[in-house]
């Protein structure tokens, strides 16, 4: 079967830096892919270049079995790609349903229509009792539910989670691996930075390792766990720490 999403090759420079280089994978349908590394391993990086915010400096990649390197943000998302931005930025004067209801638009032909699919993403993120509050005023757990939101009202095959639990407390984390697992229950496919080594175990189907912009090793959690490579570079860090 043809993977959802696809990288071939992909690099990425900086001037002289190589945020990526020469990394392939690919995710599956309905299949959650954690990515971990050191930071500034180039996760980040990876997310930009897969939802076009940056082309790819060599490579390609596909989704759906397009090529779709080389468009823009808007383009892929409407092809049925949403991500979430580690530094989370609502509108933050609007009330919490306003903001959902505005990237439901994507889809959504008139106002009624944008309203149902707020309210059931919503739903889905734990988010339907503070749907009138003014997003400003939510707490850095309910801001970085509310980007998941906003990032599904836009009806996603694949999502891409940028560090959506850094900075939760074990309540909030536990939370949010509840909303990932509905979601995934609702057959959109994950792809999911995150460094909480108990959250990225116990949630991901496959992990895959970069460091310093390569990748460096990819499989269940278990196989990651024991990886020497994948020790020395990162995990005898976090479990130190
Ligand atoms: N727009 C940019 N311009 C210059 N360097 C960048 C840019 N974006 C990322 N980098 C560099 O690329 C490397 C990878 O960064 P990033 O992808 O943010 O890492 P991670 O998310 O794994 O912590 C870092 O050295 C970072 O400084
Ligand atoms: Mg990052």
């Amino acid at each position: 079967m043809t993977p959802l999403l696809e990288l071939k090759n992909v690099s990425r420079f900086f001037g002289g830096l190589a945020a990526l280089t020469d990394v392939s994978f690919d995710v599956r349908k309905d299949e959650i892919l954690g990515l971990i590394g050191p930071n500034g391993a180039g996760k980040t990086t990876l997310f930009n270049v897969v939802n076009g915010f940056y082309a790819p400096s060599k490579g390609e990649v596909f989704f759906k079995g397009s090529r779709i390197s080389g468009l823009k943000p808007h383009r892929i998302c409407a092809l049925g790609m949403a991500r979430t931005f580690q530094v989370v930025k609502p509108l933050q004067r609007m009330s919490v349903l306003d903001n959902v209801i505005a990237s439901a638009f994507l889809r959504a032909k008139n106002k009624a229509e944008a309203e149902a699919i707020a309210t059931e993403v919503l739903l889905l993120t734990g988010l339907n009792d503070d749907r009138d509050v003014i997003s400003k005023g939510l707490p850095l757990g309910k801001r970085k539910r509310l980007e998941i939101a906003r990032a599904l009202a836009t009806k996603p095959e694949l999502i891409l989670l940028d560090e959506s639990f850094a900075g939760l407390n074990p309540t909030e984390q536990n939370e949010s691996i509840e909303i990932i697992r509905n979601i995934k229950g609702n057959s959109i496919t994950i792809m999911i930075i995150e460094h909480n080594m108990k959250v990225i175990m116990s949630i991901s189907d496959r992990i895959m390792v970069l460091n310093y912009g390569e990748k460096i090793a990819e499989g269940s959690p278990d196989e990651i766990r024991n990886n020497p490579l994948v020790i020395e570079a990162y995990l005898g860090e976090t479990q130190n720490a």
